[in-house]
Formats: structure tokens, C-alpha cells, sequence
């Protein structure tokens, strides 16, 4: 039986200090005089206004905040005078507000304008001073950027931060990289601000460079996953069975209380709670089916296509992204025949069953693949990362928090050297009682024409891990014919080549293409 998370204790920490107790700065300290500060925020949109309030409400850090357009710097302070926020009009002054070594956390658009405030936080540090990027960076830009400030003696810190708006003030999910040193600095004060799951606070030294944000990255390609799987469970439920999306709502809310236990699906339950006020119809129904993106699941993909990891249900949800998206195609496309519209399961409740299984199945599917993609990268790039723990500071504050990430936790801390997770005991049980509900729930997508593309591809990744003999061998013999490719034989050491345009007799071949 699973522990059960308190999950209305996502956020469990001290609270904010009171307006009555907390110093008055109706005239913020002036960055000029002495250096009052020990952390810096640059960047004053919500994330990062969020971020620095959460941060200075924790005892010991007085937050220094800077924005190229002052007027926001002023407005946070403004609205904000419990938090006792130093003023930085320039980054020379926000360099002078801060105790040695100099810590600032960058919370600006990932891109271009990291790159800026870098450049321009180099200028005003000293070696020693630490610049946390907290933005969704491309860790490929973190690993560029690390070494480029190293050269300075400045170390630079990749972060990523996952809980969005309310997991910044509240208590995010924190995943930096960067070298230890700086996180001997840096990690207390994380240490603080982050959401706590059972006494522990999530937040732990990933790895150096961009080990951080390559984390995040996968962070949020699960995250993708997990969306499209409930997704995908929703749609097969409401047109199976004919259920009110309030209907469904209860259907998430009960699943919510068993081990599908998550953000997500209590979210879920809200948003298809939610009446649009206009027209009186499930907000579901009103909003435009056309799935946004901004990027960082696509970058999971691309990412483990270059480090060969088979990530497929990740990228069945990223590609039903796009395939939503692409509006004027889908309008020409609706007279193309498939099965009748007129679908009705016989046992609802056991048609919804088998859904809930087939969900947990797949998301144990999605998890999987995901480590497999943190493990290559983490032997590609000469990263210490221990599995375990990122399942740990997933556990509360980010988007993707769910009670069976301590059995995740749990896996890896009995055999850290798993060839995958989905081998690890917990999950391989899992599977033994959900496999025929998935295949069922499959079978069922496909015969009435609904899509499930992550319910289908994670399906087939699980036959395809298990099989004795794949395929494979056939596609190994048709590259030999066509390019002299070479293959491997089952019964002795060696490369070889059937001479195929000759006599069809086999020779030993030191080919390697
Ligand atoms: C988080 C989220 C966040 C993400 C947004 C938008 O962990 O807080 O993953 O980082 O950027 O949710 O993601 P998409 O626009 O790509 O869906």
C-alpha cells in the first residue's frame, strides 16, 4: 500500500511574514549606500516577481530586485512592502546592494535576452559571484553559457524552476546545475524558497553545468505525456460513454484519491468543472481544440533522437500538439471516412476502469522513457545524476508532482543500476494488472476512430521492450541488400554480408556503416 502524499500540503512552509511584523518600506533602501542584499532578482515579470517575494519572505535574505524598465521594479515594491525589497535602478547598483559572493537569479525570457543580462551582470561581478539563469533555457545554452563565465572566475548556474505562477511565491520545484561550489552558496537559500514533500525540500544539486535545466527539460517532455494521456482518457470516456464533462469531473476526482494521484488530474477535474459565462456550456467545449506549446517538449524529443532514446510517447504528445494546431488541414480533412460517430461502450464503469488503468500504464510508460533520456545524457555529458532524487524534488511544487513519484524514488534506491524503471518491481506488478485493460482501451480507441496516440504508441514501446525478436532483423537485411550495410549474426561473433547481387553467399565483413 502507497504512502499517501498530503497533497492540500503541496506548499507546506512557513507562512508569508505578516504586513504588521515585517519591516515598512514605504522608501526602499537605496542600493548605494552599504550591501544590504543577499540575493538578487533580475527580471520582474510574475515568475520572477513571484520568485522574489517567496525569497524574501524566508528569514535571513534580504532581496535585492532589478528591471530594465524601473517603473515594475518600483510597482513590486510598491504593492510588496512587507518583503523589505532593495531597490537596484542599474545593475551597477544592484552589484554594490549585494553581500560577496555576489548571488543573482535571471528570471527573463529564455533566449536572447538571458543572454543580454548575462553579459551585463559579467560586467558589474567579481570572480567568485554566482548568476543563476531560472528561465526554461535550452540546456545546450546553459552548457555554453556555463563555460564562457567560468573563463570570468564567475560561476554560472542553470536552474530550472517548474510550479509556474503559485509554485514561485508558494514553493517551486527546484533543479540547479552549475558546479558544487556555487551550490554551497546557492543551495541554502533554494533550500528555502522550495516546496517541501514530507519534510524535504525539492530542490537538490542535479549536476554540474546544464544538468539542471537538462532535467527540467524532461521535467517538462513528462509533463507533455502526462497532458495528453488525460487527454486522451477524457475524450475516450466522453464519447464512450456519453458523461457530461461535469460528469467527468467526479470520474478525475475519484481517481485522484488511488494511485493516479497528481496536480494534473485534480486540475483536470477543475477545468472540466468550469461553465463558460457567456454561453453557459462547459468552458471545455467553448475553447478552441488547438493545443500551444512553447517548446520544451519538442526539445525532450529532439534531444533524445540525437542520444537515440526512444521517447515515443513523449513525441506522440508533442505531434498531437501539432497536429491539433494545424487547423485549415484538419477542415479539409473531416469528410475522410472512418467509423460512425454512434459509439457507446456497454459498461460504462467498466469501460471507465479500464481507461484509469490504461492511463496509469502508460504514464508509468512516459516516466520510464524519460529516465532512460536522463541517464544517456547523463553518461554523454559526465553527469552525476542520482535518479532517486530527481524523483524526490518532483515530488511537490512542479506541474508533473504525483504520488507515485516516492515509488519512483523508491525503485532507484533499491537498485540504482536499473536497466529501466519500468523493470523495477513496483512497476513491473503494475503492468501485470493493467496490460489487458490498456490493450482493451487501445482496441476500443481504434475500432470506434477516436485518436489515442499516447494511449497507442506507449502500448506499443511496452510490446515492443518485451518482445524476444523483433523485426529488426528483417529491416538489418534489407539494408544489407540495398547499401552492403552489414549485419550481426545471433549464433557467432562478426559482421557480415550476403553478397546479394552475387551468389547469395555470405562473407565476413568489417563494414561498419
Ligand atoms: C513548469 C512548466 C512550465 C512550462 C509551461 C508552458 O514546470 O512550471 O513546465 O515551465 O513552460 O507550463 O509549457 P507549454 O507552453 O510548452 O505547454
Amino acid at each position: 500500500m502507497l504512502d499517501r502524499i498530503a497533497w492540500e500540503r503541496h506548499f507546506e512552509r512557513t507562512p508569508m511574514p505578516s504586513a504588521n511584523t515585517a519591516p515598512s518600506n514605504s522608501t526602499a533602501p537605496s542600493a548605494s549606500t552599504a550591501p544590504s542584499a543577499n540575493i538578487a532578482v533580475v527580471g520582474l515579470a510574475v515568475m520572477g516577481s513571484n520568485l522574489a517575494r517567496n525569497l524574501a519572505s524566508r528569514e535571513g535574505n534580504t532581496v535585492a530586485v532589478y528591471n530594465r524598465t524601473t517603473s515594475k521594479t518600483d510597482d513590486l515594491i510598491a504593492a510588496h512592502p512587507e518583503a523589505g525589497f532593495v531597490k537596484a535602478a542599474t545593475m551597477q547598483e544592484l552589484a554594490d546592494s549585494l553581500q560577496t559572493p555576489r548571488t543573482a537569479i535571471i528570471m527573463v525570457k529564455a533566449g536572447r535576452p538571458t543572454d543580454a543580462v548575462i553579459d551585463e551582470l559579467v560586467s558589474v561581478f567579481e570572480p567568485g559571484d554566482i548568476i543563476v539563469d531560472g528561465g526554461n533555457a535550452l540546456f545546450t545554452d546553459t552548457i555554453r553559457r556555463e563555460a564562457a563565465v567560468r573563463e570570468t572566475g564567475i560561476h554560472f548556474v542553470g536552474c530550472g524552476i517548474s510550479g509556474g505562477e503559485e509554485g514561485a511565491l508558494n514553493g517551486p520545484s527546484l533543479m540547479p546545475g552549475g558546479t558544487a561550489e556555487s551550490y554551497a552558496t546557492l543551495g541554502p537559500i533554494l533550500t528555502g524558497i522550495a516546496a517541501v514533500a514530507e519534510g524535504e525540500p525539492c530542490v537538490t544539486h542535479v549536476g554540474t553545468d546544464g544538468a539542471g535545466h537538462f532535467v527540467k527539460m524532461v521535467h517538462n517532455g513528462i509533463e507533455y505525456a502526462d497532458m495528453q494521456l488525460i487527454a486522451e482518457a477524457y475524450d475516450l470516456i466522453r464519447r464512450g460513454t456519453g458523461k457530461s464533462p461535469a460528469e467527468i469531473a467526479d470520474v478525475f476526482d475519484e481517481w485522484n484519491r488511488g494511485e493516479l494521484e497528481s496536480y494534473l488530474i485534480e486540475i483536470t477535474a477543475e477545468v472540466l468543472r468550469q461553465v463558460d459565462a457567456d454561453t453557459g456550456q462547459p468552458l471545455v467545449d467553448v475553447i478552441l481544440d488547438a493545443a500551444g506549446a512553447k517548446g520544451t517538449g519538442a526539445w525532450t524529443v529532439q534531444t533524445a533522437l540525437d542520444l537515440g532514446v526512444p521517447v515515443s510517447g513523449i513525441a506522440e504528445a508533442v505531434f498531437a500538439r501539432s497536429l491539433s494546431s494545424r487547423l485549415a488541414q484538419r477542415a479539409a480533412a473531416t469528410d475522410l471516412p472512418g467509423p460512425s460517430d454512434a459509439w457507446q461502450v456497454d459498461d460504462a464503469d467498466a469501460f471507465i476502469e479500464d481507461v484509469r488503468q490504461a492511463l496509469f500504464a502508460s504514464k508509468i510508460v512516459a516516466y520510464s522513457q524519460g529516465f532512460d533520456e536522463i541517464v544517456a545524457a547523463a553518461v554523454e555529458h559526465g553527469w552525476d545524476i542520482q535518479k532517486g532524487e530527481v524523483a524526490r524534488i518532483w515530488r511537490a511544487g512542479c506541474i508533473i508532482r504525483a504520488r507515485f513519484l516516492k515509488d519512483i524514488t523508491k525503485a532507484y534506491a533499491e537498485d540504482p543500476d536499473l536497466p529501466a524503471l519500468i523493470l523495477a518491481p513496483y512497476f513491473r506488478a503494475a503492468m501485470a494488472s493493467t496490460h489487458e485493460a490498456w490493450r482493451r482501451v487501445v482496441v476500443a480507441a481504434a475500432q470506434a476512430g477516436i485518436p489515442s496516440p499516447a494511449f497507442s504508441s506507449s502500448l506499443a514501446y511496452y510490446d515492443g521492450l518485451r518482445a524476444d525478436r523483433l523485426p529488426a532483423a528483417l529491416i538489418q537485411g534489407q539494408r544489407d541488400f540495398f547499401g552492403a550495410h552489414t549485419y550481426r549474426r545471433i549464433d557467432r561473433e562478426g559482421t557480415f554480408h550476403t553478397q546479394w547481387s552475387g551468389d547469395r553467399t555470405e562473407i565476413a565483413a568489417t563494414d561498419t556503416h
